[in-house]
């Protein structure tokens, strides 16, 4: 390491550690010691202590603890020479440089940041310049008003060669710092030097302590090509091991307990504007390995969002491959994917924030991505095939890093195969295989009691066989199975209350089935089947126009008159009121609900449940 213990040791001894944490935790003295609520995980009796005399600070709710230097990089993301390059300053002490090519090029980075923030500045104030009218109208146009402009300190490149290269050469910056910078191009086959970005709107790039280093250029019109430039390779801006927005996601991501990963400069915009300032994105290359590892200083499960198209999805899969080798103990990542057609940008124009929000809350797990693309609608009825796919799932384990993870992966994936292919051929007691019409109650809570031979009961059983009453019932059924459907999808938190019952429904339409599928799925991950995340998975899954068909009634009030002003208006109540209604169907209503009517029975069913 750079940095001598004894000068790390100065460091820490100087750094009044009570001050430092006491800028984002609040703290109680008690004795020698301060306290207060952990910021590392939600709490709400302080069991987070910090020592000023060990220097030290430690919750003993989660565990995390350490020094001031892994403070900062634990809550602000920097790294070691970073935290400790702050915390010098901060404490006067002076870091050695250690060689005089060191201070050397050390000197000449403070002179590129200077020429940066020149640039970025003129870059400012030529957007609300006169010329930067048609950027202005531009931003205006994608939803953009002056406060969001200032926000992000957005600019506008001017047209032409040399408007940039003119005010800094005011500033007595030299030609050949501009293009070290990144800023101008060099004379080439004749041509003079020229700027670099033209007729641009321009994104400054921070870096984590909120300087600029480098920019994105976007061109207005649409046909733009390429449609957005960035900064090549600089000394002080390397494009995979920085993230658009870091600086400010980072602070944020603690409070939000994760950090959203999109795809570019906008979709971080729009998001940040909808108040999930957790936004970050890698600036026009594949995530790379350092970007995840910055994700993961900042939350332990960041969720990735992308595109819902093909190509969305390949980039999901690319990112799930390369963080297998690197997941350790209580980090993974997170894949939300959003509509076809959408990016974070316009879905939050076209469906508002809350669609976001459900999106991100449904984000489906790294191992639940890998399952998925192994599995989504292929066939594994043969022997051979499946032996394929447990071939193709271990070696998805056997990439994980982590032993211990690599080793859960194993199991995991096995108790999805048996659950998912295995079970129809020697069915768990008690449960039916999720997806199969089953009939006859739900295991355990079943309660239809087999009729007695010769008895009324078995009589009336007898009728139910026959082709008259089939007919008729399998009428009854279709509609109670569309009530259901709109019932699940006006109000799809009913199925993680009731998702034991629901899995063991007799269900005999497939959409029906496979809605009732996705959301048992969806709830097996630990989402909260918030409605409009819901809407617009399915919507993604290109499953929302099914139930609109299966489901017609949806808006319409349940049953005639006699149904007013009761307590069943409640979607949940009318759910669990036609789930009973469709096992009868299915199974037959025991002698006692049908001879008492079915409102009796309904309330006899419910309370049973
Ligand atoms: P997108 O084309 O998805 O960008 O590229 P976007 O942010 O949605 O752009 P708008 O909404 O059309 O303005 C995603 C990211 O890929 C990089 C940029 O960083 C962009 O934000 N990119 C894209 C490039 O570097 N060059 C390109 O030509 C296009
Ligand atoms: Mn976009």
């Amino acid at each position: 390491m750079r940095y001598g213990e004894g000068l790390l040791e100065e460091v820490r001894r100087r750094t009044d550690l009570v001050a430092l944490l006491g800028r984002r935790v609040k703290l109680v003295r008690k004795g020698r010691v301060m306290w207060g609520c952990c910021p590392f995980h939600p709490e709400k009796s302080p069991s987070f202590k910090v020592e000023n005399e060990r220097r030290l600070y430690k919750c003993f709710g989660c565990g995390q603890g350490g020094d001031c230097f892994k403070w900062l990089m634990e809550t602000e993301g920097m790294a070691f020479p970073e935290a400790v390059e702050k915390l010098a300053a901060e404490a006067g002490v002076e870091l050695p440089k250690w060689s005089p090519e060191d201070e050397a090029r050390e000197s000449r980075k403070k002179s590129l940041y200077e020429i940066i923030e020149l640039a970025a500045q003129f870059y400012h104030d030529q957007l609300f310049a006169d010329g930067g009218r048609p950027a202005r109208d531009y931003l205006k146009g994608r939803g953009l008003d002056g406060t969001a402009a200032k926000q992000f300190r957005l600019g506008y490149a001017p047209p032409g060669n040399n408007a940039l290269i003119d005010h800094l050469t005011a500033h007595n910056i030299t030609q050949d710092d501009m293009i070290e910078a990144g800023l101008a191009r060099p004379a080439q086959d004749g041509r003079p030097m020229r700027d670099f970005f033209f007729d641009r709107i321009m994104f400054p790039i921070t870096d984590g302590r909120g300087r600029t280093i480098a920019f994105g250029g976007r061109g207005m019109a649409p046909d733009a090509k390429p449609k957005y430039i960035n900064t090549g390779e600089t000394p002080l801006f390397s494009k995979g091991s920085q993230l658009y927005n870091f600086q400010t996601a980072r602070a944020a991501a603690i409070k939000a307990g994760t950090i959203i990963l999109a795809e570019g400069y906008m979709d971080v915009i729009a998001l940040v504007r909808a108040g999930f300032a957790h936004a970050v994105a890698p600036l026009g290359t594949a995530f790379t390995e350092d970007q995840l590892q910055m994700l993961w200083r900042s939350a332990p499960e960041p969720v990735l969002a992308f595109d819902g198209d093909d190509a969305g999805r390949k980039a999901a899969l690319r990112a799930a491959h390369m963080a297998l080798p690197h997941l350790k103990a209580g980090h993974s990542l997170r894949f939300a994917f959003l509509p076809q057609g959408e990016d974070p940008d316009t879905l939050i124009a076209h469906q508002g924030a809350g669609a976001m929000a459900g999106l991100i809350d449904l984000a489906m797990p790294l191992s639940e991505l890998l399952w998925r693309n192994e599995t989504e609608g292929k066939d594994f009825s043969t022997p051979e095939r499946l032996a394929g796919l447990e071939h193709a799932l271990r070696e998805i384990a056997q990439q994980v890093g982590d032993p211990q993870i690599g080793a859960y992966y194993r199991d995991a994936f096995k108790e999805k195969v048996f659950a998912t292919y295995k079970r129809r051929a020697a069915p768990v007691p008690g449960r039916s295989p999720r997806g199969e019409p089953s009939r006859g109650g739900y295991g355990r809570t079943r309660f239809t009691p087999r009729p007695l031979p010769g008895t009324p009961e078995a009589l009336s059983a007898a009728v139910r066989q026959s082709r008259l009453v089939q007919a008729g019932g399998a009428a009854a059924r279709q509609v109670k199975e569309a009530e259901l459907a709109g019932l699940l999808w006006e109000d799809p938190q009913i199925a993680l209350n009731h998702a034991e019952m629901l899995a063991e429904l007799p269900v005999a339409d497939p959409s029906l089935d496979r809605l009732r599928a996705e959301l048992l799925n969806l709830a097996a991950s630990g989402s909260s089947l918030e409605k409009a995340g819901v809407h617009t998975h399915f919507a993604r899954l290109g499953l929302a126009e099914f139930v609109a068909r299966l489901a017609p009634r949806t808006h319409l009030p349940d049953g005639g008159p006699q149904e007013a002003g009761t307590a069943e208006d409640d979607p949940e109540a009318r759910f669990l009121r036609a789930a009973q209604d469709l096992r009868e169907l299915a199974d037959g209503p025991s002698e006692h609900n049908r001879l008492l009517g079915s409102r009796k029975a309904r309330h006899d069913g419910d309370l049973r449940r």
